[in-house]
């Protein structure tokens, strides 16, 4: 029995599709904004089992209910994916808007925090685990979104300190720390990235492209699984090679490089959190 959040887009997306597929129990979390009941009927249709818990899990009460909630319908609790994450703008320091700033560390940081303290007892029953949504941003920083890359190093170090702290409970904890991945953030047509941008994170991915997310999804059903019992406080690199990376060296990719077909189908109508129209008080239209 898993819960991910921010589950209906992106990554997450992958993730509930790929555990539903291998077996599990999904609680599918996302803004009233996001297409939550097309993926858990997505899931449903092929067979899977999940269900949605639409709410902005950076709101305590939110967050509190959606593990009940969970615990109500699945009666435990195995896994929690902390995947829920927001990228609204690209900007240098000097004029990042401080009510962005807020946004990100509100809906990278605190949903993260709120639902590890929450989840822990149901996790400590079970001996679960948690995931993290880590960056390479976490690693080595983002120019143009440097507090993205700071929230993402909140995340690898709360991630150790929780690992380190919940042993004695049989929980363990770990991080995937994506490079760039094919989803709304990393397109110019539909997230605060500029060409430059694009071109650049290409450019520097040894791989030579962005990563699935169905690929990351794959990392994460491995550190879920009991194939990882003996890992805990890890950071995962899924990143085609970017961390380890020194200068424009995506140029030299080849065709043995490109992207697998994947078997997951991650179509629907809206995509990432690329802007400020979700959450619960979010202007944009609520679903
Ligand atoms: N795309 C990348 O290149 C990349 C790289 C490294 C790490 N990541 C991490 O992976 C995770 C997923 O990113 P993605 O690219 O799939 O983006 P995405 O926008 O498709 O997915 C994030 C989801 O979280 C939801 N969300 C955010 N705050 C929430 C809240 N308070 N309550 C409920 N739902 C909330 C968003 O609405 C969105 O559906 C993020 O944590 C991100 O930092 C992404």
């Amino acid at each position: 029995m898993a819960i991910v959040t921010g589950g209906a887009t992106g990554i997450g997306e992958a993730i509930s599709k790929k555990f539903a597929k291998e077996g599990a129990m999904v609680v599918v979390n996302g803004f009233p904004q996001d297409p939550v009941e097309d993926v858990v009927e997505s899931i449903v249709n092929a067979g899977g089992r999940a269900i949605g818990f639409v709410a902005d899990i950076s709101v305590e009460e939110n967050a509190r209910e959606c593990v009940r909630f969970a615990l109500e319908r699945f009666h435990k609790l195995n896994i929690l994916v902390n995947n829920a994450g927001v990228f609204p703008v690209m900007d240098e320091s000097q004029d990042y808007p401080v009510d962005v700033f807020d946004y990100l560390v509100k809906n990278n940081i605190r949903t993260a925090f709120l639902m590890t303290k929450f989840a822990l007892p149901a996790l400590q029953e079970t001996k679960g685990v948690v995931l993290f949504a880590g960056s390479e941003a976490g690693e080595k920083g983002l120019a143009e979104n440097a507090p993205y890359g700071g929230s993402k190093g909140f995340m690898h170090a709360f991630m150790k300190g929780i690992a380190v702290e919940q042993a004695h409970y049989g929980v363990r904890a770990n991080a995937v720390c994506p490079g760039p991945i094919d989803t709304a953030w990393t397109h110019k047509e539909t997230g605060p990235m500029s060409s430059k941008n694009e071109r650049e994170l290409i450019l520097s991915t040894p791989l030579g492209r962005r990563g699935t997310p169905e690929e990351v999804a794959n990392v994460y059903l491995f550190l879920a699984s009991d194939e990882a019992s003996y890992v805990t406080g890890a950071l995962f690199p899924v990143d085609g090679g970017i961390t380890a990376a020194k200068g424009a060296i995506g140029k030299l990719a080849k065709a043995q490089a490109e992207k697998p077909s994947g078997d997951l189908s991650l179509d629907h109508t809206l995509d990432g959190a690329t802007d400020m129209s979700r959450g619960a008080d979010a202007p944009g239209p609520a679903v």
